[in-house]
């Protein structure tokens, strides 16, 4: 691979890592994803291949090897006895096979028996009993520890809080944790959201998010008052007790013990039975009472399965068969275009409401001009649009055959929506952008970036605050932010701002000012730097000065900063606006420094890898992985034999316990802080 090649597939790598976290973080979090989810699988192949042919590029912490977003505030944290895994897709037949295939290989076997299930597109929970009791009950959260739902899930009245002997006679386990998938019957949804309707409530879109919010109420009161139901599938752990061989077993002994298993269940030994299956699934799963999105095909036996292990998040063992994305004819009624942060035209379909795939979709991204192009999208077109599962929206083709004569062709704006800019489609770039770097609406979108976890975070600065201070004349690029303490009145003035939020804002710009240095880089939102990139120029360069008087060359001298990088970064600053802006933040008071200098001993918490536990009094858990990274250490979701320190905090739970057994030295913060200043390891 040349040199060039090399520093792309970086950028690249970076830039989907950041992307998958924060797509991510919108699904499992805020249960308010913005793409679909073929799109999401889509980068996530994308960035598994790019560190398969790259190993150099791997991270402990690439969201290719962590589940999920973190668990939210309110409940507390269950660390899982086993990482609750994902599972990796197959779209067709071909990608099944392939799959069968590489299996038959890896277990140097001429065949294996299938377990087949229906993929349930619920919240998946898992259940722990100890003695026969139910004792926890934990979201999958990051898959490594998710939440305590105990007493929301003590209301399912599915859910078996003792368990029966086994009908075969076989005993219950000391300890056993079931797996499964919470769901909202769909013949209950409708009902469900009439009466919230009726008593003037907001209504729920669909019944998987009706799930999980219902799920995740603070008062299990709430939850109680919601007909969810549970399909146990697996065996997350189980100790004290004689456990199945296989999957088929499994399913039988969960049944027995008195879980709701899916009468569904296939067992199948070829491939053949296996597609028939599929394909009277893709036919009958909208008359089921529960939304599934797939099958899910299971090496039968659990020896195999050891075997077989898995590769990142995914079990080698199973494989996901989606269903194809719910599809609707609609029309076209208009293409138009959004601004984003680097100035880019976004083209997207105004369309006239269509209900697919669990949603009433009015919009769809559109890409860029060639996207449009090659689909031969006119305006008042009749097109397919597709959402499958939890998604943003598709426009798959126009029906070229419906056209009238009246539809207009699509052309790219010449100037800004926004700022009546001009708009330039740059060399190489199917995108065009607006060249106008004081663009109001570039300037929305970067300072909703600014203010984003990764670079300042500054909570209680959402889109429309940050747009009607930009209306008031308050913001005029994102170094005001820090002048927003001489505005008291005019922000107090403002809707949605009581006063006790604009003293919590103007609480968190101050305590912004002490972000690390590759924070406030990433802030800076300079094309095709990410946190990594942001990470090494603040190591490598120790200071924003020095970044800025680089050249190209110095900063191509780095390993991980590519000629476009380089290229990206000095365009950047040389761009009066932008080294105002940084001129700006450095007279506001913005850490422009790093904390440790480089130095042959390298940083101080270099080859150290870190779990982090509980709450700490000074940061945030983004702001001590930040701190982490970057002063040289690592930081994983879960412990392992490699961790070197457990940073834990108030309220660390079961983490604590875990370190201990596998003999991982708890830190308190106050001695992480003795690390990070270069105090060295501890004995
Ligand atoms: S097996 C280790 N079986 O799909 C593989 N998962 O995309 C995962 N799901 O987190 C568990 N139905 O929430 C399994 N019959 C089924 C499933 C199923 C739905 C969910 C589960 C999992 C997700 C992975």
């Amino acid at each position: 691979m040349t040199m060039t090649a090399d520093y792309e597939v970086k950028s690249e790598v970076d830039s989907l890592r950041d992307e998958i976290r924060r797509h991510d973080r919108l699904y499992h979090e805020t249960d308010s994803p913005e793409i679909s989810d073929a799109e999401f699988d889509e980068m996530m192949r994308r960035l598994r291949a790019l560190e398969a042919e790259n190993p150099d590029l791997a991270a402990d912490d690439s969201p290719s090897q962590t589940v999920g977003g973190a668990p939210s505030a309110g409940f507390a944290e269950v660390t899982h006895r086993r990482p609750m895994l994902s599972l990796g897709n197959a779209f067709d037949d071909e990608e099944l096979l392939a799959w069968r295939r590489r299996t038959l290989d890896l277990l140097e076997t001429d065949a294996f028996d299938m377990a087949c299930e229906l993929k349930y597109d619920g919240l998946a929970v898992a259940l722990t009993y100890e003695g026969g009791r139910f004792v926890r009950g934990a979201t999958r959260g990051d898959g490594a520890a998710g939440e305590d739902v105990t007493d929301n899930l003590r209301t399912v009245a599915s859910i078996p809080k003792t368990l029966r002997s086994g009908c075969g006679g076989e005993g219950v386990p000391d300890i056993l944790e079931v797996r499964g998938e919470v769901y909202f019957p769909k013949s209950k949804f409708e009902a469900f959201n009439a009466e919230r309707r009726a008593k003037g409530l907001p209504t729920y879109v669909n019944p998987r998010n009706t799930a999980a919010g219902s799920l995740r109420q603070l008062d299990w009161r709430m939850t109680a008052e919601r007909p969810l139901d549970i399909f146990v599938y697996s065996l997350g752990y189980s100790e004290g007790g004689a456990v199945p061989d296989t999957q088929w077993e499994t399913l039988a002994f969960l049944k027995n013990l008195g879980f709701p298993v899916n009468p569904h269940n296939r067992l199948f030994a070829d491939e053949a039975s296996v597609l028939a299956w599929y394909r009277r699934w893709v036919e009958g799963a909208s008359e089921l009472d529960y939304d599934c999105d797939g099958l899910v095909v299971k090496v039968n036996r659990l020896d195999y399965q050891r075997h077989l292990g898995e590769v990142g998040r995914e079990p080698r063992w199973a494989i996901a068969y989606k269903f194809p994305a719910e599809q609707a004819e609609t029309t076209l009624i208009d293409v138009r275009f959004n601004v984003g942060r680097t100035g880019s035209i976004n083209p997207y379909a105004a369309l006239a409401p269509v209900f697919v795939g669990g949603v009433t979709v009015r919009q769809a991204t559109l890409h860029n001009e060639d996207y449009i192009a090659e689909k031969g999208l006119r305006k008042g077109d009749r097109v397919i649009v597709e959402r499958a599962g939890e998604v943003i929206p598709q426009v798959v083709r126009a029906l070229a055959d419906k056209r009238g004569c009246s539809d207009e062709e699509v052309h790219m704006p010449r100037v800004c929506p926004s700022c009546k800019g001009a708009v330039r489609r740059r060399e190489g770039e199917a995108m065009s952008y607006c060249e106008n770097a004081s663009c109001p609406a570039q300037l929305v979108r970067r300072v909703e970036h600014f203010v984003s976890r990764g670079a300042m975070d500054i909570e209680g600065l959402g889109v429309k605050q940050g747009q009607a201070m930009i209306d008031a004349g308050l913001i005029t690029d994102v170094a005001d932010i820090y002048a927003l303490k001489d505005r008291r009145g005019e922000l107090a003035a403002m809707e949605r701002m009581a006063e006790k939020s604009v003293s919590n804002l103007l609480a968190a710009v101050e305590r912004s000012k002490t972000r690390p240095l590759a924070s406030v880089i990433v802030a800076l939102g300079i094309d095709l730097v990410g946190a990594e990139a942001s990470a090494l120029l603040a190591r490598n360069f120790g200071s924003m000065d020095a970044i800025r008087a680089a050249s190209e060359v110095d900063l191509t001298a780095l390993n991980g900063i590519g000629p476009k990088i380089a290229r990206a970064v000095a365009a950047h600053f040389a761009q009066p606006s932008n080294a105002a802006v940084a001129d700006k933040l450095a007279a506001a008071g913005v850490n422009m420094v790093a904390e440790s200098r480089p130095s042959d001993a390298g940083t101080p918490l270099a080859g150290m890898r870190f779990v982090v536990t509980g709450r700490l009094a000074n940061y945030s858990r983004s702001a001590i992985q930040d701190k982490i990274k970057e002063l040289g250490g690592a930081v994983s979701g879960s412990l392992s034999g490699k961790t070197d320190y457990l940073v834990a905090g108030d309220g660390g739970g079961s983490k604590l316990a875990q370190a201990e057994k596998l003999g991982v030295e708890i830190v308190s913060e106050e001695r992480f802080e003795e690390l990070a200043a270069g105090s060295g390891r501890l004995l």
